[in-house]
């Protein structure tokens, strides 16, 4: 696969690239979050107790997306040989997936590894797949606590993505890492509403805060304005390549799309939805103030189309199989200072999937970028 064209083209290739050995886990030796310092964060849309929540490590050793169990601050995480490690803790899993910390090396497991890269990281795997679920808590049921198995039995359990956040100059012996800043900025917990400068996308229920920042703010506005939605961010995000259409991006956290003459990577975000009352709209918001962003395209501005697709898609999409398209829901042009669009879909059924594909309009066109919550960053829905 040759994309030496297009600048960014090395991060695709490593995404596309890891999809090969997507099946086995790196070995251990080289695994690339070896002697890094990471923030873990876990990633389901639909659910505000548990998306883009870092993780704590309670007293009991036990792993919270919320402060509690004697903790409050998130925790600082590196990897050695297949053991995740907090301090001079180890990560022990037993066999229904119940996680505690402790300080007997030989109780920890060695299935810990890195999977795709992302623009901040990588994806955390355990045993080779994103095998983690969140469960309420036994004591509290807007606490969840992370397993990497089957979790307590809990109806409201979530299988999560996890996100391992390095600091692009972290090592073990650096102290104050930009790792925990970096999960510190993201958290979204309940307990934030009460913090200063706290906004709150309100429906039913349902309270999504997210810290302030003058992005955060001017969206806030403009929700609120709206029939009071909260963004749902894409618990699947899939490339897909007519270039190598029987290959699997995985789910990656760096949409990517882009049109090299008949040649097409196009982007398949996939959300979760829960429940649906009124109008529905799919929102983009790129701007300059999050992680970076390329823009390319005739002029310096891209053109993009998005569809709504017949089916959801999963681990075996590609661009072979990929879900038919049933129609265009919407175009936008976008430039390296980012783009605002928005447009009103049909509502999804509540708690079910859907997915919808981004793709390039016009030759040349490229469009990377990193789904984020503060600021507010990428393709949302919101329901
Ligand atoms: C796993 O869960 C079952 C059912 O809840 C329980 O009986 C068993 O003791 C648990 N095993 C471990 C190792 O915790
Ligand atoms: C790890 O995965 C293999 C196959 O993918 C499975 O047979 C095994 O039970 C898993 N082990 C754990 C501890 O989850
Ligand atoms: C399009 O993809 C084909 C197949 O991989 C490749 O041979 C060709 O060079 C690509 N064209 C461009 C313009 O990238
Ligand atoms: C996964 O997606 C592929 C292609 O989009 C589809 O053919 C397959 O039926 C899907 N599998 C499930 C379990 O939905
Ligand atoms: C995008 O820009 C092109 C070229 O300026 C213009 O023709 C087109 O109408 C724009 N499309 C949208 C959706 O704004
Ligand atoms: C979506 O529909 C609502 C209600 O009809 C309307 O107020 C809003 O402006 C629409 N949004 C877009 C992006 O068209
Ligand atoms: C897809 O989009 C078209 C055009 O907006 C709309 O008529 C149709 O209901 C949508 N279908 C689904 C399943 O979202």
């Amino acid at each position: 696969m040759k994309l030496t064209s297009i600048p960014i083209a090395s991060t695709l290739l490593s995404l596309l690239a890891a999809s090969g050995t997507l099946a086995s886990p790196l070995h251990k030796r080289d695994d690339p979050l070896n002697n890094k310092q990471f923030g873990l964060m876990s990633i389901h849309s639909g659910n505000s107790y548990v998306h883009l929540h870092p993780f704590y490590v309670g007293d009991s050793g036990a792993i919270y997306l919320d402060p509690t169990d004697g903790t409050s601050t998130s925790a600082v995480f590196s990897m050695s040989n297949g053991r995740l490690v907090v301090g001079n803790l180890y990560a022990s899993v037993d066999s229904n997936g119940t996680t505690i910390f402790k300080s007997d090396a030989n109780a920890a497991s060695t299935k810990f590894s890195a999977g795709d890269a992302t623009n901040v990281g990588y994806n955390l795997l355990y045993n080779g797949t994103q095998s983690a679920v969140a469960c309420p808590a036994s004591d509290n049921d807007q606490v969840y606590q992370v397993y990497f198995g089957a979790g307590n039995g809990n109806p409201n359990c979530a299988g999560i993505a996890i996100e391992a956040f390095v600091s692009p100059s972290s090592s073990s012996s650096s102290s104050s890492s930009a790792a925990t800043s970096t999960s510190t900025r993201v958290s979204s917990s309940a307990k934030a509403s009460t913090s200063s400068g706290a906004i709150a996308y309100t429906t039913k229920c349902v309270v999504v805060p997210v810290t302030a920042s003058a992005t955060a703010t001017a969206k806030a506005a403009s929700a609120a304005a709206s029939s009071a939605v909260y963004p749902l961010f894409p618990h699947g995000i899939r490339l897909i390549d007519s270039a190598n259409p029987s290959s699997n991006s995985g789910n990656v956290y760096s949409p990517v799309v882009f049109q090299k003459q008949n040649n097409h990577t196009n982007t398949i975000f996939t959300f979760d939805v829960p429940q649906v009352s009124g109008s529905c709209e799919l929102n983009l918001h790129l701007d300059t103030s999050g992680f970076p962003i390329t823009v390319e395209g005739s002029n310096g501005v891209g053109q993009f189309i998005l569809f709504n697709l017949s089916s959801v898609a999963n681990d075996s999409t590609v661009y072979s199989n990929r879900p038919n398209r049933i129609a265009e829901i919407g175009r936008f042009n976008c430039s390296s200072s980012g783009c605002d669009y928005a447009t009103n879909v049909t509502c999804p059924n509540s708690y079910t999937a859907v997915s919808y594909e981004m793709m390039a309009l016009t030759d040349d066109s490229y469009l990377s970028f990193f789904e984020e919550a503060d600021p507010l960053e990428g393709l949302t829905l919101r329901v």
